[in-house]
């Protein structure tokens, strides 16, 4: 049975190979996108999620959400995605519109006909998750699990402390996991551990098809920034949450209590992991802790595979 899912989502070069992971994967159905600003502001994110839907011959409804967080200025990320959001690569303009409806009416009227399967993956920053629970406070019976692409239970990359998604609209993020809806946190402390090696990349480049060429293209020049920092790739943030969503195999998660740094002079954005128990709180999110990058790696060539004419 297809799992019905919604891709919240900021594309972005990671939101775009992971969508393509979930277009190709038989494990899910995608009932719609739902864009929000953050890599890039939401004109491009939006258009890029229509552009890349296309690209895939996966003609699902895109519906637009916020242009910024709840409470605070827009931080983008063109430094790692470029001017366009999808770094040097240009995809053919659209020629479907965007659905009707908002993001939040359309989370909605999918998790109404979803009848409470409907499981939402997370890979921006949560706007416009937590603008649909305010909307419509009855949607949390209606939701089945909420998977974010967020947080740490380490180090950040935004600043010190703070992973990006989290660190634009933290207070976005505490509406979500204090929302009750079962949450899984996928936060850095996992996705850095995803990544793809340049052997990995000549492998995929033999595959010949639309999408192994877009991931060859959008990755290789990230290689040497991702070096540079001494990483041993290049980090699959979104794509591996999608991973973990297709195959429950992948990831190893424990439920803890996760607080929402958003005062902090230095911490605002931290995710607050109580990995020890030691604040007594009640636990409430599920956290991940760790990936089979192997098995996650194995995966992603098979889907990217498929796109074979
Ligand atoms: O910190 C990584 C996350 O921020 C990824 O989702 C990336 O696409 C950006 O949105
Ligand atoms: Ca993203």
């Amino acid at each position: 049975m297809k799992k019905p899912v919604i891709i919240d989502c900021d594309p972005g070069i990671d939101d775009a190979i992971a969508l393509f992971l979930a277009f190709a994967s038989e494990n899910l159905d995608v009932k719609a996108i739902t864009t929000v600003a953050g890599n890039v502001i939401l004109e491009k994110t939006s258009k890029n999620a229509l552009k890349i839907s296309e690209y895939a011959g996966y003609n699902v409804k895109v519906a637009r959400g916020a242009s910024k967080p709840l409470m605070r200025e827009l931080i983008t990320a063109e430094f790692i995605h470029g001017e366009s959001g999808l770094g040097s690569i240009t995809l053919l303009e659209p020629v479907r519109a965007f659905y009707h409806k908002n993001a939040y009416d359309t989370i909605y009227e999918e998790a109404t006909s979803c009848e409470g399967k409907l499981h939402i993956i997370a890979l921006g920053p949560l706007t416009n998750i937590a603008i649909t629970l305010l909307k419509y406070p009855d949607i949390k019976e209606k939701i089945n699990h909420i998977t974010v692409m967020g947080g740490s239970t380490e180090l950040g990359n935004s600043t010190p402390v703070a992973e990006f998604n989290i660190y634009v609209d933290p207070e976005a993020a505490k509406i979500v996991f204090n929302s009750g809806i079962p949450v899984t946190m996928v936060g850095l402390n996992v996705t850095n551990t995803a990544y793809i090696i340049t052997e990995d990349l000549e492998e995929i480049s033999t595959y010949k098809n639309k999408v192994s060429d877009f991931v060859v293209k959008s990755l290789s020049p990230l290689f040497k920034f991702f070096e540079k920092i001494d990483f041993p790739g290049v980090p699959l943030h979104d794509p591996a949450v999608v991973a973990s969503v297709i195959d429950e195999n992948i990831l190893e998660t424990k439920f803890l209590r996760v607080d929402v740094e958003t005062k902090g002079e230095f911490t605002r954005g931290k995710t607050v992991v109580d990995v020890y128990g030691v604040t007594n709180k009640a636990p409430n999110v599920n956290v991940a802790l760790k990936i089979n990058r192997e098995r996650f790696i194995a995966l992603f060539k098979e889907l990217v595979k498929r796109y074979e004419i």
